[in-house]
């Protein structure tokens, strides 16, 4: 059996690096695999968040889902509050996790920053319930971007010292399933830091609601180098910025970094950007409209969310009683 399990928080816009690095890969494997996407709200809770607003991104985000070609009805798509039995597994989980192994996260160390000793215990203990979200369903492929492989190597880590201390096959080791050029996204005012829904300026990225005049004026102001564009790869190194453009350019036209290197070699950014524009909003726009229309309807993407749970939790039910067999629970 091959299945897949992902997920992405609800906790802001959702953004080009979202969907070039995920949610488009998301949609593509749905005819090939077993498919289980979820919209985190346990994780998203990890840092502060607005109780209104939360509720509004978990839909906004399942909108994005759906708008973005991920059919609910032959996938299962929903919000991760809703089947307790996520949270149960991360329990025991906790109590296969080291501290060292932890320590090693870089995501919380980002995260928590300076004061360490004020972040929750939540944030820190973060990557068990993404290891919980993955083993529940015992998903054999997890389609995430660059930034997640680290939680994914912890959630195989897991699996396996589960595994030996109950001396028991239950559990596969998930591998992950990076793609291309565009598995790191980064922001369109700083090449070296990631696109990301955290980063004060609305300018640094491109949201998957961004109608055209807003995607044309963040690729216009869009931060570059004066030297042309480069004929080839390799003149891309040192040129952050300019890496970064022709990566999702490659990634939107389904090309090689190569391929639209070739393309645009010695010319000025203002050509290059404007053909970055029209395939940006090409794509994003049917997208961004379509999210629009369901955001008008949250009663139809409740509804959606809510029978996903149903069917979620009866995946996981009798995968989290075996668990609980093994660990030594006692049973009704
Ligand atoms: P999240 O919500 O930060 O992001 C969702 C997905 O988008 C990818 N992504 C990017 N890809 C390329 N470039 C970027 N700039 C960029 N920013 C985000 C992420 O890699 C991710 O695939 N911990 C996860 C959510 C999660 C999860 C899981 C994922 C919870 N449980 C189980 C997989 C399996 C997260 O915070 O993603």
């Amino acid at each position: 059996m091959r299945r897949i399990f992902s997920g992405v928080q609800p906790s802001g816009n959702l953004h080009l690096g979202n969907y070039l690095g995920a949610i488009r890969n998301w949609a593509r494997l749905q005819s090939d695999y077993d498919c289980v996407y979820c919209v985190v709200d346990l994780h998203a809770i990890t840092m502060p968040q607005d109780p209104a607003e939360l509720r509004a991104n978990t839909r906004e985000v399942a909108a994005g889902l759906i708008a973005a070609g991920i059919d609910p009805e032959t996938n299962i798509l929903f919000n991760q509050s809703q089947v307790a039995e996520h949270a149960q597994l991360a329990w025991i989980f906790n109590c296969v996790a080291r501290l060292g192994w932890l320590n090693r996260m870089t995501q919380f160390k980002e995260k928590a920053g300076k004061h360490r000793e004020n972040a929750t215990v939540g944030l820190y203990a973060y990557p068990t319930l993404m290891a919980a979200d993955i083993l529940l369903y015992k998903a054999t492929h997890v389609p995430v971007g660059e930034d997640q492989k680290q939680h994914l190597e912890l959630a195989r880590d897991i699996a396996q010292a589960f595994n030996s201390m109950f001396a028991i096959d239950l559990f596969p080791a998930p591998e992950p399933l990076i793609f291309g050029q565009a598995a790191r996204v980064m922001s369109l005012r700083d090449g070296s830091r990631k696109m990301s829904k955290s980063e004060a300026s609305d300018f640094s990225r491109i949201n998957m609601t961004d109608d055209a005049d807003a995607i044309a004026a963040k690729i216009r102001k869009a931060r570059t180098d004066p030297e042309p564009l480069p004929g080839d790869e390799a003149g891309l190194d040192g040129r952050p910025e300019a890496a970064n453009l022709i990566g999702i350019h490659a990634a939107l036209a389904d090309t090689t970094v190569a391929e639209v290197c070739a393309r645009f070699a010695g010319q000025p950014f203002s050509t290059f950007k404007a053909a970055l524009t029209e395939l940006a909003v090409a794509e994003l726009g049917p997208i961004g409209a379509e999210m629009k229309r369901l955001a008008g309807d949250p009663g139809h993407v409740d509804g959606l969310l809510h029978a996903g749970a149903a069917r979620a939790r009866a995946l996981a039910r009798p995968i989290l009683d075996e668990v609980s067999k093994a660990v030594g629970f006692l049973m009704p």
